[in-house]
């Protein structure tokens, strides 16, 4: 679906996929649970999802002759982590705009994980007292323009390279990848479940997965604790992506599957119930899970298993996107363990 554009490798090539056993008996071995390890997939600054999108939009990046890419996250954002390392792997200038999405009081917060590995790799970090919010931001519009005004020339990219032109192709490729690997396993998957907020990773999957049917088989986790602006970005990265990669199938609302019930109690704060989750999974396969986004999917994972929400002995492939570094902006959550 995606031969006739362009691609920058960023990543090892296709993610490992491995069986939760362990978690899959602890709840009951009803279901088999998978991990597609997307957190694993690359040797840039702890890798994770975002590299896949940003194979599809550097080369257009390239193409512009910019010479700084300049992008926006909250403080502990995985994103504007991996565009440092981006910037730094192909030689551009990096401007990061890390707005206050999160109401979290930690005291090394803005000091640690993410934000820490950016100002490493020489990122211009500028923090911003502005709180959560998916959309287009003017603080992002206000970098870009000052990147202008010094005389640098900026190439944009959205909050989690979501609302891109190219934003969505990184996950219709994670889909046909999926795919070949079900071919040498000798089973398909017969749900994905993912965690969605900027919408583009869902939305990637959503059409990839429309080519066999699968479409609302991709389970989103929402994260944003804003679900109606989620789901309608989910909506239109998909349809803007069908239309690019010639899907020749309308995407319509049903087809974006959303659950909205563990992003509680806001973006970026783990419940009790995400944090039980986090340490489930960490003790039972020592596979780390972050408080912002993948400790979420997995809590939704589990508690939809527990509910009986998948049939008896169905094949459920947890789709893990990264963002372990954040854990550390939560030393003192977890100084328990
Ligand atoms: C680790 C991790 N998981 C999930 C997501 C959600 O992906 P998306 O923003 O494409 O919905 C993100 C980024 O926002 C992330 O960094």
């Amino acid at each position: 679906m995606l031969e006739k554009f362009e691609r920058y490798p960023l990543t090892f090539g296709p993610t490992h996929i491995e069986k939760l056993e362990r978690l899959s008996q602890h709840l009951g071995g009803k279901v088999e649970l998978y991990a597609k390890r997307e957190d694993c997939n690359s040797g840039l600054a702890f890798g994770g999802n975002k590299l896949r999108k940003l194979e599809y939009i550097v080369p257009d990046a390239i193409a512009s002759n910019a010479d700084t890419l300049v992008s926006i996250g909250g403080v502990q954002s995985n994103h504007t982590r991996m565009v440092a390392a981006v910037a730094a792997k192909i030689g551009m200038k990096c401007r990061l705009v890390q707005e206050s999405w999160v109401p979290h009081e930690d005291a090394v917060y803005d000091r640690v994980g993410n934000i820490l590995l950016s100002r490493v790799m020489g990122a211009d970090v500028r923090l911003v007292d502005e709180g959560f919010d998916i959309g287009i931001r003017q603080s992002w519009e206000e970098a870009i323009a000052d990147v202008k005004a010094k005389g640098g020339k900026p190439y944009a990219i959205p909050a989690g390279a979501s609302v891109h032109k190219y934003g969505g192709l990184g996950y219709v490729g994670f889909a046909e990848e999926v795919r070949a690997q079900e071919k040498e396993l000798g089973f398909s998957f017969d749900y994905i479940v993912v965690c969605t907020v900027t919408g583009s990773t869902h939305a990637g999957m959503l059409v990839g997965f429309a080519k066999d049917g699968r479409e609302r088989k991709v389970i989103g986790i929402d994260a944003s604790f804003t679900p109606a602006q989620t789901k309608a970005q989910v909506l239109e990265i998909a349809r803007n992506t069908a239309n690019l990669v010639e899907l020749g199938k309308e995407i319509v609302e049903d087809d974006v599957v959303l659950v909205e019930d563990y992003a509680y109690p806001a973006y970026g704060v783990p419940s009790e119930e995400t944090k039980k989750a986090i340490r489930l999974c960490a003790r039972l396969e020592g596979m780390i899970t972050d408080p912002v986004y993948e400790g979420k999917s997995m809590q939704g994972m589990i508690d939809l298993v527990n509910k009986g929400y998948f049939p008896k002995e169905s094949k459920v492939l947890y789709a893990h996107l990264g963002g372990a570094p954040a854990i550390n902006g939560y030393a003192y959550t977890f100084r328990n363990g």
